[in-house]
């Protein structure tokens, strides 16, 4: 099958299309005729030799994908040969083919095309996952999203406005700040111009907020321990601000608040199978309503990959860069 591959690790140009063996569904697996796959910024560090497969898993690039099902491994039942469907993969998403185990498939939710579809695993997973699982964000609440003009901002916007949340968000730009406002957030703060505790601390009558939906990581975690509120939870996804901060605890004490970090890739396959069944009853229906909709910057061929990981690394984007395959 055509796939793309890497030469070396290194930056966009190492990406092109070559060809690769076909994968086999294993017992409980599906293989997936692949019609479209995302770009994630996780994609653009396993592309630099930053963050390699989990054990078992695919070594090609590729988290996400649609398609239709190509065939069923053993044991698997539920799912027909011919099936549109969507998928959240430990990797293997820029290929024709993929196998994934059987619960990480989701059907492609009404309204919604099959390019379109693959927009959806990661940032619907993810952002249900953390904001309502591991969060256990309620209507009422208020949550500050960082970055909410990405992926998985945009999506977190609609998801926690559609639930009865009030939303606080933070962006680069006027414009990016304009579409989060578009999306449902009651609030934007530009992260270059403005301090988002103060914002936080005006807007919020000096409690704070209830959760944090973080992407920074390091650089953020003081002052995002500054804008929760008692008993506030604050999720960090993703590290793009550094790995090591200093916690101070007494801060964290006298708020009875928690610091939870999760990696979706990495979760067992049962955790993702219950992930994805939680998403297509919770969040599937928002989507065929058209409450909540896929964000897409832009579809691009799989042959372009390497101008889709510069898109993402220049960081203009809103939303999600889509592969066709
Ligand atoms: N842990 C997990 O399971 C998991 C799963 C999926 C994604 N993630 C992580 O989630 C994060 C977002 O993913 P994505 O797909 O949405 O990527 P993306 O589309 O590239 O979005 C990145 C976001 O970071 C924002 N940003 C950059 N500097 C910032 C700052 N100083 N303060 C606040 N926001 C800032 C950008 O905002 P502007 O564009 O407005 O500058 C942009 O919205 C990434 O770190 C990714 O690795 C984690």
């Amino acid at each position: 099958m055509r796939a793309v591959v890497a030469e070396r690790n290194g930056g966009p140009e190492v990406l092109s299309v070559g060809e690769v063996p076909d994968p086999v569904a294993g017992p409980g697996e599906v293989l997936v005729e692949v019609v479209a796959t995302a770009v994630n910024r996780a994609d653009t560090l396993q592309r630099q030799g930053f963050y390699p497969p989990p054990p078992g898993a695919s070594d090609i690039i590729g988290l996400e994908c649609s398609g239709r099902v190509a065939a069923l491994g053993e044991g698997v039942e539920g799912w027909q040969v011919g099936d549109e469907v969507c998928a959240l993969l430990a990797g293997g998403g820029y290929a024709e083919l993929v196998a994934v185990p059987a619960g990480q498939l989701m059907p492609v939710p009404a309204g919604i095309d099959l390019v379109t579809a693959a927009a959806l695993p990661e940032v619907a997973c993810t952002v249900w996952s953390n904001l309502f699982m591991v969060a256990g964000l309620t209507a009422g609440e208020t949550v500050l999203v960082h970055g909410g003009a990405g992926g998985i901002g945009t999506f977190a916007i609609q998801l926690a406005h559609q639930l009865g949340t009030r939303v606080i968000t933070t962006g680069g730009t006027p414009d990016k700040l304009g579409l989060c406002g578009s999306l449902g957030a009651d609030v934007t703060i530009n992260y270059r111009e403005q301090d988002f505790v103060e914002v936080v601390r005006e807007q919020t009558d000096g409690h704070g907020v209830d959760v944090i939906l973080d992407n920074m990581g390091a650089k953020y975690l003081d002052r995002n321990l500054s804008a929760l509120a008692n008993e506030g939870r604050l999720v960090i996804i993703g590290m793009q601000g550094g790995t090591k901060g200093e916690l101070d605890i007494a801060k964290l004490l006298n708020k009875r608040a928690a610091v939870i970090a999760t990696s979706l890739r990495s979760r067992p396959a049962a955790d993702k199978a219950a992930i994805c069944a939680a998403v297509v009853e919770h969040v599937w229906p928002l989507v065929a309503d058209g409450l909540v909709r896929p964000i897409v910057h832009e579809v691009m061929s799989l042959k372009d990959v390497a101008a889709a990981h510069t898109v993402m690394a220049e960081g203009t984007h809103t939303g999600k860069i889509l592969l066709t395959v």
